[in-house]
């Protein structure tokens, strides 16, 4: 019995295991996929643990996406550019570290039918997710993308970061920082904060004058309509919640550790109505 995980703090609420165990079993493989809550100081064993061949491979959570780096022989060109990882796996008995969350956003992206080239994003948050966002919106080619967070120099950080690592002609001066608050024009507006996670959560932001027929996307799915997404809708916009990106990214890392392309389907997506 081959056994993953999943580790985080907090991990409880972590639905993870729901989508593997049911493409394990629909895919008839000997598995176990659980959840595990860490500290900091269990991430080298964690390592030790998958060359012990004791776990076959982890997805990682919030908060470890970027200090699990540290412990990896080799991370993917996503991982490296994002230095966020969310999968490992051991090849060659060496651990690597993949990014499963750009290829995720991007098929969710996709699936919507909404083509983000040569858009204006505006971004919301400077959190775990959004380098994997910005590299994901990059590679789909977006004109624009338009940072802020409630802490500016979080944001002002992320824009350094990325036009260090990346190549000039992929940058373009792509990525401006706006005050919190300031609402530029723009085609698609991504909530990339925790604010929604919590039912009666809402963003201080007033977009009445952005017009209509705009892309309002939220990472969170649960709760499936966050007060974002609803006002989105009311001013007559086209809205999409990350169920599909956390469905994706999963997707993803089963096919890097059991190299099946697991189906989704209805059954899948009500896996993770709570
Ligand atoms: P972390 O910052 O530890 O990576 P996260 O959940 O990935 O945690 O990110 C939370 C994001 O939501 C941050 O961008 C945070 O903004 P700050 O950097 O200013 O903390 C944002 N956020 C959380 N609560 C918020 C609020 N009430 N208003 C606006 N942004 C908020």
């Amino acid at each position: 019995m081959k056994k993953y995980l999943v580790v985080g703090n907090p991990i409880a609420h972590s639905l993870s295991p729901e989508l593997h165990n049911y493409w394990l079993r629909k895919n008839n493989i000997q598995g176990t996929y659980k959840k595990e809550e860490i500290n900091s100081e269990d991430l080298k064993k964690l390592t030790t643990r998958i060359k012990d061949k004791e776990i076959f491979g982890a997805n990682i959570t919030v908060p470890f996406k970027r200090e699990i780096i540290s412990y990896l022989d080799e991370l993917t060109s996503e991982a490296k550019t994002t230095q966020s990882v969310n999968t490992i796996t051991l090849e060659n008995n060496k651990i690597i570290g993949h990014n499963t969350d750009v290829k995720g956003f991007e098929n969710a992206i996709k699936d919507t039918g909404y083509n983000l080239e040569e858009k204006k994003i505006f971004v919301l948050g400077a959190g775990g997710v959004v380098p994997s966002i910005i590299f994901a919106l990059l590679k789909m080619k977006a004109s624009v993308i338009v940072l802020s967070n409630r802490t500016r120099k979080k944001a002002d950080y992320l824009k350094d970061y990325f036009t260090s690592v990346l190549a000039e002609d992929e940058i373009q001066k792509k990525i401006i920082i706006n005050e919190w608050g300031d609402i530029p024009k723009f085609d698609v507006v991504i909530n990339a904060t925790s604010v929604g996670l919590k039912k009666d959560d809402k963003l201080n932001l007033d977009f009445s004058k952005v017009g209509k027929d705009k892309f309002f996307y939220d990472v969170i799915y649960n709760p499936a309509e966050t007060n974002f997404l609803k006002n989105g809708k009311n001013l007559s916009n086209f809205t999409e919640n990350g169920k599909k990106m956390f469905i994706y990214q999963a997707a993803e890392s089963f096919k890097i550790w059991h190299n099946i392309k697991p189906e989704i389907n209805d059954e899948v997506s009500k896996l993770l109505d709570q």
